[in-house]
């Protein structure tokens, strides 16, 4: 028999609050990530509110989405706000030609997004335009968004609906500067960014925190320029991209499904990398702003595949398999080991679009094996992370690579549970794991689980439910706490104590 892999919750030494936008999501105006997958019109057949799909909206609110960056992306740095404001037939018509060059009818503007937002009980993350944009088109935005009084801008706001400043949460300063954001040295984009923001001034009150556009992968130059160089006042965090590769498989195919195991093992190792990435990153920021006022705000996260066959170019559509909830549960872990500095988080993105919560097909909907391990994991917003310590956690291998094969996470949740959250990456094997909780007697504990038969298992429309969360119950056993993770799953449970 494997093993047992011991886990001790250490619950008397509580850490850092996992800020609940950890769990945030990303809507870009890119292929139907908006247009058709959540917007639909109000006119529509489809079932919608003010123009937003109800079905979409209901589901996505079982997520308690926290906060919704938009309106990109590479897309922010080409929007011009005023296209999408007043009567929508007026609206102009330009080009999205980051994504697919097809016409982007500026339906979806400010006043559209904000409805979202409100649907939702969700928190806007604003992207504005350096790249393309002005200092006062930025500048003007800020106003309209946040300004009451006597201001024209706010008074526009109030004649296209909206007499009150709406509440901007998270305002981002461009995006991805070094590439599709105006392909900057990090000298150039810090004062760009210095500049912008000394003209930001959202109305007092507002509270808005203000995102550098910083680095990706293993490049840590923009995190320690950046934390370093940037003087003004407005500066609460810097963003950070990384995506998952699957690596090419023997045909040269980077497939989301019908991938063998040395592809499964190998996209698991690579979302493992972004520990090292945030570790690397706030050891540069710890030199630079020691009393951590900056949040790494990791806003690019999840898997990028090739596009599914006969989608349009540029459309990034991909399926969504258990693979891809075991993604989103091991970065989870690592952003709540890092819940100090790691304050928000979005995942690219929410509807249709790469590692997505959702797929639609006209009327149709599909929740993804990702939207059910963003489900499971609720209970950590918001809530009070505990470190867990992890003995004879054999390495998961296959050839010549090789991870730990559990990884574990608790918290103490808002309701005051204690949670644990698990993942066994390895797709052969089950993992038996016995709990101690430090100063207290577990005697049970009960959550769900999920897993499915195939690595590649996904839910299509005509089958929804092959990869879907089971419930899950442990109990103690010669005076442990014994759970038992089948292959290839996430377990998250409350413990009893
Ligand atoms: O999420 C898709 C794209 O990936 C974003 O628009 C861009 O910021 C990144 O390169």
């Amino acid at each position: 028999a494997a093993p047992q892999v011991g886990v001790t919750i250490e619950a008397a030494k509580p850490g850092p609050v996992i800020s609940k936008y950890v769990y945030g999501q990303f809507a870009e105006h890119l292929g139907t990530g908006i247009y058709g997958g959540l917007w639909v019109g109000p006119d529509s057949r489809i079932p919608n509110t003010r123009g937003w799909r109800n079905d979409v909206v209901g589901a996505l609110k079982e997520l308690r989405v926290p906060v919704v960056r938009w309106p990109g992306g590479c897309f922010a740095d080409q929007y011009h706000w005023r296209d999408g404001i007043g009567p929508r037939s007026e609206r102009p018509v330009r080009i999205n030609t980051n994504w697919g060059g097809v016409d982007e009818d500026n339906a979806v503007g400010t006043h559209e997004f904000f409805e979202l937002v409100e649907q939702l009980g969700t928190d806007a993350y604003v992207n504005g335009n350096l790249g393309s944009g002005s200092v006062q088109e930025m500048a003007e935005w800020v106003e309209y968004l946040t300004a009451g009084g006597k201001s024209s801008l706010a008074a526009l706001r109030a004649r296209n609906g909206h007499p009150a400043p709406f509440k901007v949460a998270f305002f981002g300063v461009g995006n991805e500067g070094w590439g599709c954001g105006g392909n900057m040295r990090v000298e150039q984009y810090a004062d760009a960014y210095n500049r912008y923001v000394s003209f930001l001034h959202p109305a007092p009150g507002s509270n808005t925190q203000f995102i550098a556009a910083g680095g990706h992968d293993e490049d840590t130059s923009w995190t320690d320029y950046l934390s370093s160089k940037i003087q003004v006042g407005r500066f609460d965090g810097i963003s950070f991209h990384y995506y998952t590769s699957p690596g090419a498989d023997k045909n040269g195919k980077f497939g989301a499904t019908g991938f063998d195991e040395s592809r499964w093992i190998w996209t698991l190792s690579q979302t493992r990398r972004m520990e090292g990435f945030i570790a690397n990153n706030v050891a540069k920021m710890d030199q630079h702003d020691k009393k951590k006022k900056l949040a790494f705000v990791v806003d690019e996260w999840g898997t990028w595949y090739e596009p599914e066959a006969g989608s349009p170019p540029g459309f990034l559509v991909q399926q969504n398999s258990l693979r891809d909830a075991m993604v989103a549960a091991l970065n989870f872990n690592i952003f709540h080991a890092h819940a100090d500095r790691v304050r928000m988080t979005s995942i690219a993105q929410m509807v249709n679009v790469l590692q997505a919560m959702i797929r639609t097909d006209g009327d149709k909907m599909v929740l993804t094996p990702t939207y059910h391990a963003f489900k499971m994991y609720v209970p950590f917003q918001d809530a009070t992370s505990v470190p867990v310590k992890l003995e004879n956690n054999p390495q998961y291998t296959l050839g010549e690579v090789s991870i730990p094969a559990v990884s574990a996470s608790a918290a103490r949740g808002k309701d005051g549970k204690l949670y644990l959250a698990l993942v066994n990456t390895n797709p052969r094997e089950g993992a038996e794991i016995a709990v101690a909780v430090d100063g207290a007697k577990a005697s049970s504990a009960s959550g769900t689980v999920l897993t499915a038969a195939a690595m590649d298992a996904h839910n299509t429309y005509a089958a929804p439910g092959v990869v879907a969360p089971a419930p899950y119950e442990a109990a103690a056993s010669g005076g442990k706490l014994v759970l038992k993770l089948p292959a290839k799953s996430i377990v998250v449970v409350a413990v009893r104590e």
